[in-house]
């Protein structure tokens, strides 16, 4: 992005909320971090994430569909890179529609081949000693420039779905409004916009697709645990089709829940940067002066030993276990904290009266687990990241087998810690797989 675009975000000192702070002399159409944020926000929640979730489903389940995956196994050298490619392709043509693999035959492959170089990225290192990545991102970013050019061209207010959440040159009517906002910021040209296109499907992608993966190693490698994901799949009665009410059912189930809460647990590492320019923050017995740059990472919170329930060491931090969200009835010792707060003694206590199944418990984790970071400026894809983490894996496990024959040990699914500080890590080892079509009694 040229440097004067740049600039215009340094220069806004107004805030994200949507009144400008006192001091702030930026001008209403250059309050990028506040409209952006506001779009991210109408994108990510209630009528908007219902949007998204539904489109992002649809169009993983075709391309699922068109792998045509029978019920003899077929293999794959890499599992990670084998549903990154999937889930990503699906993603994105959820957020901007169909037309970028129409610009590029090859936009998701160099996509996907261009997320891990971000950290050399930001090192800064120069070209010579990285031109692949610089090559990648390049021509990514000259496909999305063409992409938006022949939205430009081609949009007519006709087009716009019935539901008016989407039309298929823009894809998203938030990400149509993304380009209103952004083309009246000064100094702002294509250019510009293209680049900040390009960062939000990155951001966007770079994340949720790994821990969606994740989530299917930990069930496939552990026959008993697929056993018990099975079976509280089998409760459900809402149809796929019914995209968001079944989605919504699906977030009910306490063992999917618990799984879910666990692999970013153990597999998110990420710095969470605080500042604020005009009051000092203060952390217990600290002030930090303002304008501090504080950065918080998560793994010694994800991973401290007098916060979470270990059951006496039998399941450590730096393993995963299933269970460790959840409160039985009766079992004093159950729920993710070691501590007992009130709020899961409560729960476990009404469990004993009800008799009712094991409950999923967050209450009380809010210090402890923060993948997607702390406060008002909060990861605001995260209610999306969740649908889809959960939702890849109910489809994998109730429609398909998955072996996983190099996961003989612990070491093989270790976190590749190159990642260390981007969020969630991915698997240190390159997995080879089978899968094939579920066969189920009718
Ligand atoms: C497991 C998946 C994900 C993780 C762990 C994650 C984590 C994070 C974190 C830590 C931040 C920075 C928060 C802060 O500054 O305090 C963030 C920001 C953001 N995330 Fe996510 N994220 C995930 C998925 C997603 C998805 C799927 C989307 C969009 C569909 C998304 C969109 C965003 C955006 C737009 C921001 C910047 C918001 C702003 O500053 O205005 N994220 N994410």
């Amino acid at each position: 992005m040229a440097q004067k675009a740049v600039d215009m975000y340094n220069k806004d000192d107004s805030s994200f909320y949507p009144k400008p702070i006192g001091t702030s002399a930026v001008k209403p159409n250059n309050r990028i971090d506040y409209h952006t944020h506001a779009n991210f926000l109408k994108m990510l929640n209630g009528e908007g994430l219902n949007n998204l979730f539904k489109r992002w489903h649809v169009s993983f389940c075709r391309r699922l569909e068109a792998l045509q995956i029978g019920t003899g196994w077929i293999g794959g050298q890499d599992l990670e890179d084998f549903w990154t490619m999937h889930l990503t392709a699906a993603l994105n043509e959820a957020m901007s529609g169909p037309v970028l693999e129409r610009v590029n035959a090859n936009f998701t492959r160099d996509f996907v081949d261009y997320l891990p170089y971000v950290h050399k990225l930001m090192m800064g290192l120069p070209k010579w000693t990285m031109p692949r990545a610089y090559a990648l991102r390049d021509s990514l970013i000259r496909d999305v420039k063409t992409w938006h050019n022949l939205a430009r061209e081609n949009f007519h207010q006709s087009e716009v779905e019935k539901d008016g959440g989407a039309d298929r040159w823009w894809g998203l009517a938030t990400m149509r409004e993304r380009q209103e906002i952004l083309k009246e910021v000064d100094d702002w040209d294509q250019d510009s916009i293209a680049c900040s296109d390009f960062g939000l499907l990155w951001g966007a992608n770079v994340n949720v697709h790994t821990a969606a993966i994740w989530m299917i190693i930990e069930i496939f490698r552990d026959p008993d645990l697929l056993i018990r994901v099975r079976s509280e799949l089998d409760t459900m009665t809402e149809s796929p089709e019914n995209h968001c009410r079944w989605i919504e059912k699906l977030m009910e189930l306490p063992l999917l829940q618990s799984i879910y809460a666990e692999v970013l647990r153990l597999r998110v590492d990420v710095q969470t940067v605080f500042r604020n320019n005009l009051d000092d923050i203060r952390v217990n017995e600290w002030v930090f002066p303002k304008k501090s740059l504080l950065l918080v990472p998560t793994r010694p919170a994800h991973r401290d030993e007098d916060y979470w329930n270990t059951r006496h060491g039998r399941y450590p931090l730096d393993r995963f276990w299933s269970d460790r969200f959840l409160a039985y009835a009766g079992d004093a010792e159950s729920g993710p904290s070691k501590h007992n707060n009130r709020r899961q003694e409560t729960i476990k206590h009404e469990l004993v009266i009800s008799k009712a199944k094991p409950k999923f418990i967050t209450a009380g984790t809010s210090d402890s687990w923060i993948p997607y970071g702390v406060g008002d400026r909060a990861c605001p894809g995260r209610f999306f990241a969740q649908r889809e983490i959960v939702a890849f894996c109910a489809i994998m496990v109730q429609n398909f087998e998955i072996e996983l024959p190099s996961l003989s040990t612990e070491e093989h699914v270790l976190n590749n810690d190159v990642f260390y500080g981007l969020g969630v890590q991915r698997p240190k080892a390159v997995m080879p797989f089978r899968i094939r079509r579920l066969q189920r009694p009718q």
